[in-house]
């Protein structure tokens, strides 16, 4: 699949996705102010603030306000400072360093994601930037080596989409413009530039059907549009070999016309590169040196642009500023990176619950005494370098253009890249459980890396004398080489390092992993062998070996995960600044773990399907067949299931009920309305409705994220199934609750590539409720 789209001047901007109202004016410079997009209520009342601004400006000044200046005098204007940073500030000294994304969306709480974003927002605003580089629905986890992953939602676009929505809602509350990035299939870092640094643009293009762009990777930037987003950056990534900030259908037919788009698309690094072909296919924001005055003047005059256009352009660019309520001149100035503002509040507070929310229990064990949580325990170990801080930090000054290893030697909590977070400081689990062994009287010893000889390193220190014969399996005779360990005189509490000889002595052993990547890098490997070596040797000698990964994307777990002796794994993402804390607040059970995936676990890294792509054409030939949609589309066994997810309850569920709630909108195969920011209104309108019952059938009182699967009929060539639905509900011991999802229009159409709209099949649909993709437990049947 190879498609060349040259660039066009107006005359030939025909606009092939388009697919509405297609007698209306083709032009996309008039989808605002023809009323093609209708707005209403706040969008309404900016988008006439920001005409009648527009109105008052020349075009030197039209033009300095789309190339990032600011005006002052009767027309005055602060520039656009764009910042990145999706969970946190990058690179601004005392801001918080939040949960990244893809940890913060396996909590699957709405709540907890806007209020998250709410308080990045504040920081943003407060320190002076008015435009933030995010939220990222993309990349969506096509490539499960995917670099960025860290900074993204779930390879789901549904979970992605409702994740972005919250985002936007919570960013756009604290004042600011939220630019959702990157616009679009930007699914890798490999060959996105030519060099070692980012000075071109990608070399590979992403080519893609239509039908896997608007279900897939566009899905859930619609839901930001729906929810007001008012900034998109477009990506370095080639579509079908143009650029994609020069992409007319992806800029002016994707976004700006599917899906009513009213705001600006600002480009990515190095991602323009054409001074009338960027305009004129969609892109708002853009460089100074090759939209200058002159450049553009003289495109009006001769056809080659339009004063249309610019005046949109200037109005997209404003639209935002009134939209988010930065007009009312209150917004500090901006700040120095370095400068002391006190911007945090108790955002510790929440990150520690967003943290705790988002680890994911995937193992544990049923035996007394075994697993978690923990009570009391009376001798510790911890093992790995994850477990506590490397020997500078927090965390690196890691580098945007690729990473040299996949495991971080200290405790992991962010990404890197520009999503890396700006930590103000790192609780390890090593501080969070040490603090807990004081309460507990419980022993720890620690053992970050068996590379360690008692004479080396200064080993020996601080437990005791060290070395002697502790940890020689063999001992003195008569005597237990664990009594020998732990209690023999002249010994202290020190153990001969080793994996093998700390495991043996030690009731629980906390094994840590991770792995990192970022912007720039993809990751080379989804398991390491040295981390799964310490695991595995851990658990030959303890039969309680506790694993806790956190990890930038899908972690393959199978080198050790079916051990009797692996008693409970805990898994998530990169957690932030409060980690450890929440680490240890799951591990004690002061939290009952109630995290789910958000990609599958897979058995063997080879069977994901798509590799890193290293040819200069990336078809996504699988479609929309990616993540679980695949595996159960080829019937392939996974280890961990996507959305599975344990906690130290139990729960039941009940009968599935399914309700319609719209016969004459399911009586019409496309959707009728008019076109709003997210699309043809109606896409949004309730349709369906479907309830269980969750009874907590444990003692403990617990949260359980139901899920909802909708398998379609054949027509509408879906995988197997797909989630349309989740709820989180905190239930009691004994108690039970009624759970409802409600289904839009969008959820049970699909994209019909002949017709360009969104089409709802005829045929027999099948509502399966679950606790994950695969542990189904009750469905029900309609036919439309
Ligand atoms: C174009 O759209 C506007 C606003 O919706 C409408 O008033 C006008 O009638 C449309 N024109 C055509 C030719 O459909
Ligand atoms: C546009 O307006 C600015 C500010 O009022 C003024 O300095 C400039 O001369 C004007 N440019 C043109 C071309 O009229
Ligand atoms: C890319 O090319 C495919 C195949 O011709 C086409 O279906 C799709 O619409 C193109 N994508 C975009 C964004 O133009
Ligand atoms: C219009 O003018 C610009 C700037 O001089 C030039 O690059 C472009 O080729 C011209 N286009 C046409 C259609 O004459
Ligand atoms: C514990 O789990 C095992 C394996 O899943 C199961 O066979 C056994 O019945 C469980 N025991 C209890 C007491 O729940
Ligand atoms: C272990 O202890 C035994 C008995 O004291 C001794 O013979 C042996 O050399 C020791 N082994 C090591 C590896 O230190
Ligand atoms: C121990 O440290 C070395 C050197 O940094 C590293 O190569 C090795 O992978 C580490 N071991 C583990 C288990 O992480
Ligand atoms: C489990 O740990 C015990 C020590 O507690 C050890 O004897 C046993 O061999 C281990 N089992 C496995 C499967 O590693
Ligand atoms: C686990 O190992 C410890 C120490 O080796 C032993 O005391 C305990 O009985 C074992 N527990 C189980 C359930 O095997
Ligand atoms: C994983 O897949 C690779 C490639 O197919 C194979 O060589 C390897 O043996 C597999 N590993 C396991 C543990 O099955
Ligand atoms: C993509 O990157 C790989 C690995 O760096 C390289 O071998 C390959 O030549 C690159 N592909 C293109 C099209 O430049
Ligand atoms: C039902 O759907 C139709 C068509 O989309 C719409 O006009 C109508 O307002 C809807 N009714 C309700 C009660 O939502």
């Amino acid at each position: 699949m190879k498609v060349s789209n040259s660039f066009v001047a107006l005359s030939a901007l025909s606009l092939a996705a388009g697919g509405l109202a297609a007698s209306n004016s083709s032009s996309i410079s008039a989808l605002l102010s023809n009323g093609y997009v209708q707005l209403d209520g706040a969008s309404s009342d900016a988008y006439d603030k920001a005409k009648a601004f527009v109105a008052t400006l020349n075009n030197t000044e039209k033009i300095t306000i789309i190339t990032g200046g600011s005006l002052t005098g009767d027309h005055a204007w602060t520039a656009l400072n764009t910042k990145d940073g999706v969970s946190g500030i990058n690179y601004q000294f005392y801001v918080s360093g939040f949960t990244m994304a893809n940890a913060l969306t396996m909590s699957w709480n709405r709540d907890l994601i806007k209020s998250q974003f709410k308080a990045v927002g504040d920081e943003f605003y407060k320190m002076g930037y008015n435009l933030i580089d995010g939220p990222e629905p993309g990349p969506l986890g096509r490539v499960p080596y995917g670099g960025r992953t860290p900074e993204t939602f779930s390879v789901d676009p549904y979970l992605s989409g409702i994740a972005m929505g919250e985002a936007i809602s919570g960013m756009n509350s604290a004042g600011v413009i939220a630019g959702g990035r990157h616009f679009l299939l930007n699914e890798q870092e490999t060959n996105r530039s030519s060099g070692t640094s980012d000075t071109t643009s990608a070399v590979y293009s992403s080519n893609a059907g239509d039908k896997t762009i608007q279900e897939l990777y566009a899905w859930p930037f619609a839901d930001g549009v729906k929810a007001g987003m008012m900034a998109v950056m477009c990506a370095m990534t080639r579509v079908n070999d143009t650029l994609s900030c020069e992409h007319n259908n992806l800029l002016s037919g994707v976004l700006k016309k599917n899906m009513g788009f009213p705001g600006l698309v600002f480009p990515d690094v190095n991602s323009q590169s054409t001074s009338y072909g960027s305009a004129n296919a969609g892109l708002d924001f853009g460089s100074s040196s090759l939209w200058t005055d002159t450049i553009l003047e003289a495109g009006i005059a001769n056809g080659s642009f339009t004063q249309d256009r610019l005046d949109d352009m200037a109005v997209r660019n404003v639209l935002g500023y009134y939209y988010v309520g930065l007009d009312d001149g209150k917004q500090p100035d901006l700040a120095g990176t370095t400068e002391y503002r006190d911007v945090r509040g108790n955002h510790g507070k929440l990150i520690r619950k967003v943290a705790g929310e988002s680890l994911v229990l995937l193992k544990n064990s049923n035996v007394s005494g075994l697993g978690l949580p923990l009570n009391k325990p009376r001798t510790i170990s911890l093992f790995g370098a994850h477990a506590g801080p490397c020997m500078a930090g927090p965390n690196q000054a890691f580098s945007v253009q690729g990473t040299t290893s996949d495991v971080y030697q200290g405790h992991l909590a962010s990404g890197t890249g520009s999503g890396q977070l700006s930590l103000p400081y790192l609780m390890t689990p090593f501080q969070s459980i040490t603090s807990r062994a004081i309460e507990d009287n419980s022993m720890i010893w620690w053992l970050m890396n068996d590379t360690y000889t008692s004479t080396t390193d200064g080993f020996g220190g601080g437990g005791g004398m060290g070395g002697g014969f502790g940890g020689n399996s063999s001992g003195p005779p008569g005597i237990s080489k664990r009594a020998v360990n732990l209690g023999s005189l002249g010994q202290g509490t020190a153990l001969t390092p080793s994996f093998a000889n700390y495991a043996e002595n030690s009731v629980v052993c906390l094994v840590f992993l991770n792995s990192y990547s970022g912007e720039g890098g993809d990751r080379s490997e989804l398991s390491d062998d040295d981390q799964d070596t310490m695991v595995t040797t851990v658990a030959a000698n303890c039969n309680n070996t506790i694993v806790v990964v956190n990890t930038a994307g899908p972690r393959v777990l199978d080198a050790w995960v079916e051990n009797d002796n692996v008693t409970a794994v805990l898994y998530s993402g990169l957690l932030g600044q409060e980690s450890g804390r929440a680490i240890a607040d799951v591990l004690y059970g002061d939290v009952n773990p109630s995290g789910k995936l958000t990609h599958t676990i897979a058995k063997n890294a080879s069977d994901y399907p798509n590799p890193i792509c290293t040819t200069a054409d990336c078809d996504f030939s699988e479609g929309v067949f990616i993540d679980y949609r695949y595996f159960d589309d080829q019937n392939v066994s996974v280890r961990y299931p996507f959305g599975h997810g344990l906690s130290y309850t139990t729960f039941d569920y009940g009968d599935v009920t399914v309700s319609v709630k719209n016969k004459t909108a399911l009586a019409s195969t496309y959707p009728t309305g008019e076109v709003v920011p997210g699309g043809q209104a109606d896409l949004w309108d309730e349709v369906l409705s479907v309830k269980t019952t969750i009874r907590n059938t444990g003692d403990l009182k617990g949260a359980e994220v139901a899920q909802l699967y909708v398998s379609f009929p054949e027509e509408a060539a879906q995988p197997t199934r797909i989630l349309r639905g989740f709820q989180k509900v905190t239930i009691s011991p004994g108690s039970k609750a009624t759970v409802k999802f409600s289904l839009r229009r969008r959820d049970i159409s699909y994209w019909d590539a002949k017709a360009q709209k969104w089409a709802i099949a005829s045929g027999d649909y099948e509502f399966t409720t679950g606790s994950s993709s695969r542990d189904l437990r009750g469905s029900a049947k309609l036919t439309i």
